[in-house]
């Protein structure tokens, strides 16, 4: 084994062994090893199994279950619309389709259920940042701009 591949395999247990006391650990285990590696591969599957006592199948079903867990890295930006009610009420679903457009293969578009400013919608996160208040153009700016 490389000291690449061992530097990678200690950060991963280091990240295991962060979050494994916590309640319900597994969630916050594979959000930090897709935050930290981009996606959670069969290695990451074996080694959080193992060290949760869970089978491959288990933790795997948990992966595949949620969209936010990949199992190979999308190196596309990221933007996610919030397409829950309040957003609706406020006239998201007009925008859908101009940023598909705008967003094409390059961008990867995520829909979400509430980013937290349900009053000044249509909302958008683009990498850590919120944005408001959005109509057709400002989205389909942000999405190019991603
Ligand atoms: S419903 Fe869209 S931010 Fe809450």
């Amino acid at each position: 084994m490389t000291g690449a591949a061992n530097v990678l395999e200690d950060e991963l247990a280091q990240i295991i062994a962060s979050h494994i006391e916590l309640d319900g650990p597994l969630l916050p285990i594979l959000h930090a090893v897709q935050g930290r590696f981009g996606a959670i591969g069969e290695a990451h599957v074996r080694a959080i199994a193992s060290a949760m006592n869970l089978s491959r199948a288990e933790v795997y079903g948990v992966v595949s279950f949620y969209h936010d867990f990949a199992d190979v890295p999308d190196p596309r930006p990221i933007v996610q619309l919030c397409r829950a009610e309040a957003c609706k009420a406020r006239g998201v679903e007009a925008l859908v389709s101009a940023a598909e457009a705008a967003a094409g293969e390059r961008v990867r578009l995520e829909t979400v259920y509430c980013l937290g400013l349900c009053s000044v919608g249509p909302n958008a996160r683009v990498g850590a940042k919120l944005h408001a208040r959005l109509d057709e153009q400002r989205l389909a700016a942000l999405i190019e701009a991603a």
